[in-house]
């Protein structure tokens, strides 16, 4: 069984392929002037195909598309797509009418090839696996790293800045065996701007937090659950994030509140502490 891998998934192509044995091919790819992309593959009957959409999903997502069609061209009768950072993934419904459900068009577009399963991490929500049929959606959640990268801290609770996040604060919490809870979040669908407020009443007083998320964009919303915890008292703030975008001042605002930030490396970046690649060989070593 071949991989063959995007170029900028490299990293992650070497510990997989070296962990179940299969032979790795970069895509060969090209980037023209004008915007357009190119793509070759080799033919294969099975394969599996590692693609970092993030940055640019505009046109890597295109060259995803192409690269099936080759390949399923050539004669392929099964790929196992491996999409670390799943975008499009936030319009997971209809926020205002007239708006396509974007997860639902791009796995539309998926299972027009011979793809027999999709593995994920930490899909924006897990249900979106639900939008296609035929197509196996594998979502891989890395708690136990989560878990382990905090535990040292000694977190009284863990927090999701939504009820969206709730799942993973409750996976957390199971592991550390500590309570969770959520903010309630509340976005204005035409400003973007964002409002939060406790769930309940939460008492943090004097107590260390972890918050989950599964994307960090702007920061916002991360930030934002920060500052409210800090204001009902918690010491600390760990953060738990597996998709770091850290756009525009991210960073910074992330620096003026939360203790520490722990990241998956879908999409690395300094604070890409937490390796999924194991993970990631193990789901895909069970559906192949
Ligand atoms: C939203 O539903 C997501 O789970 C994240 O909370 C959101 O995408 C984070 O975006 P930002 O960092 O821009 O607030």
């Amino acid at each position: 069984m071949r991989l063959y891998y995007f170029k900028n998934a490299e990293d992650l192509a070497k510990p997989i392929t070296g962990a179940l044995g299969l032979d790795a091919r970069p895509l060969e790819e090209r980037d023209f002037p004008d915007g357009e992309v190119l793509v070759r593959v080799e033919p294969a009957r099975e394969a599996v195909l590692l693609a970092r959409l993030y940055p640019d999903v505009n046109k890597n997502l295109v060259k995803l598309l192409l690269a099936l069609d080759a390949l399923s061209d050539y004669g392929a009768d099964r790929v196992v797509l491996v999409v670390p950072y799943l975008p499009y993934a936030r319009q997971d419904r209809r926020f205002r009418e007239g708006e396509p459900i974007s997860v639902k068009t791009m796995l539309a577009h998926l299972r027009r090839y011979p793809v027999s399963h999709l593995v994920a991490v930490d899909l924006h929500k897990p249900y979106i696996g639900d939008y296609v049929a035929g197509m196996h959606v594998v979502n891989v959640y890395p708690a136990e790293r989560y878990a382990n990268a905090v535990r040292r801290w000694g977190v009284d609770v863990v927090l999701s800045p939504d009820a969206g996040s709730l799942h993973r604060a409750s996976t957390l919490a199971g592991l550390l065996e500590v309570p969770y809870d959520h903010f309630e979040k509340f976005r204005d669908r035409e400003t973007g701007e964002i409002y939060m407020k406790p769930s309940g009443a939460m008492n943090l007083q004097g107590k260390a937090v972890a918050l989950v998320d599964d994307i960090l964009a702007t920061g916002g919303t991360l930030v934002d659950a920060c500052k409210n915890a800090k204001l009902l008292g918690a010491s600390a703030v760990y953060a738990v994030v597996s998709h770091c975008q850290l756009l525009g001042n991210a960073r910074e605002k992330i620096r003026g509140c939360v203790n520490a930030l722990y990241c998956t490396n879908t999409i690395p970046c300094e604070y890409s502490n937490v390796d999924v690649s194991e993970d990631l060989a193990r789901a895909i070593s069970a559906v192949l």
